[in-house]
């Protein structure tokens, strides 16, 4: 289902990923969901160690195997993600391993810097909060990523991630990184839907060989900053969908894998899980329309600075 991205780094990535985030709270939640999106065909798993679920990501794939003897553990993509708090090279490698303990799984495929933003942790691991309520940022870190970088280019050497890269990084993040890498960064992760098109970015990642990859594909639940407009409820939007009697969701992942990256709809519910993976294909009429809808939209919707008290590229937020 919807086909092979090559890494730069020769690695094949399916283009249609399963995203795991939220899928949480709920005990064995994401161990269906999981082994729905298993079932229905997906092959790429994203995963983060903060989403604090890979224990059920773990045991549906287990499951999904053990019942499905033809196909190996090889044949799935399985992605995730070091935290903000461990991006101290101790704790890179620390993080990925309690992940794969989680994964039950030898190695990733990937494995991401989750956010450009390095902070403090507690002895035990979690995050430490300031007294403000915000994350305790590692400046020092945050502003030179390089030992960051380079304890994941020494988990690759390894094979314990078969790519690395990045992820909720801006076109000037990415030039100072490519400027020391000795592995460079197989793609940057990012929020990427018609409401946030990010095509400079996405030029630029391709121009450098950086696959984008995009979250919350189906618009991410959230309005517009500043507005009440939602991509769910968009009017041209929905009127495709109508006229190629497809879901909204069916639509919006067409788009992404149409303009060339991989995409990650997330869903816990079996119907939704199912249908998203059932890929429709777009006439060129249709992804103009939506082309249109995305047409100089340029709102970044996590605002760094209230999410994690700090930005590292000001300039670039929109
Ligand atoms: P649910 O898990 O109940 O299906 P995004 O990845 O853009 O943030 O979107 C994820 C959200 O979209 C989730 O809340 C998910 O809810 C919902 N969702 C996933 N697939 C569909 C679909 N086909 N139609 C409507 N909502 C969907």
């Amino acid at each position: 289902t919807g086909g092979l991205l090559k890494l730069s780094n020769g690695l094949s990535m399916p283009a249609l990923g399963f995203g795991t985030f939220a899928s949480e709270g709920n005990k064995g939640e994401t161990h269906r969901a999981v082994l729905t999106a298993l079932e229905a065909g997906y092959r790429h798993l994203d995963c983060a160690w903060f989403y604090l679920n890979e224990d059920e990501v773990g045991s549906g794939t287990r499951e999904f195997l053990a019942s499905n003897p033809s196909i190996k553990r090889s044949d799935i993509f399985i992605t995730t993600k070091v935290w903000n708090h461990l991006h101290a090279p101790k704790d890179v490698e620390w993080s990925l391993k309690d992940s794969l303990k989680n994964l039950q799984t030898p190695y990733v495929d990937q494995f991401l810097i989750h956010w450009p933003i390095a902070s403090e942790p507690n002895p035990d691991k979690t995050v430490k909060i300031g007294p403000d309520g915000k994350y305790v940022i590692n400046k020092a870190l945050t502003e030179n990523p390089e030992p960051t970088w380079r304890a994941m280019e020494s988990l690759y050497e390894q094979g314990l991630a078969k790519s690395i890269g990045v992820s909720n990084w801006t076109e000037k993040g990415l030039e100072s990184l490519l400027s020391f890498a000795k592995v460079k960064p197989a793609v940057n992760q990012v929020e990427i839907h018609p409401f946030l098109p990010q095509q400079e970015l996405i030029d630029y990642c391709f121009s450098k060989s950086i696959i984008p990859v995009a979250y919350s594909p189906l618009g991410s639940q959230n309005q517009v900053p500043g507005t009440n407009e939602k991509v769910s409820t968009n009017k041209e939007l929905l009127a495709v969908a109508a006229k190629n009697h497809a879901t909204l969701a069916q639509v919006l992942i067409a788009w992404g894998l149409r303009r060339g990256y991989a995409v990650l709809p997330k869903s816990s519910n079996p119907e939704r899980i199912r249908s998203n993976a059932q890929l429709v294909s777009l006439s060129d009429e249709d992804f103009e329309a939506i082309n249109m809808v995305a047409d100089h939209r340029k709102t970044r919707f996590v605002n760094m600075k209230d999410t994690f008290g700090y930005d590292v590229w000001p300039e670039e937020s929109a």
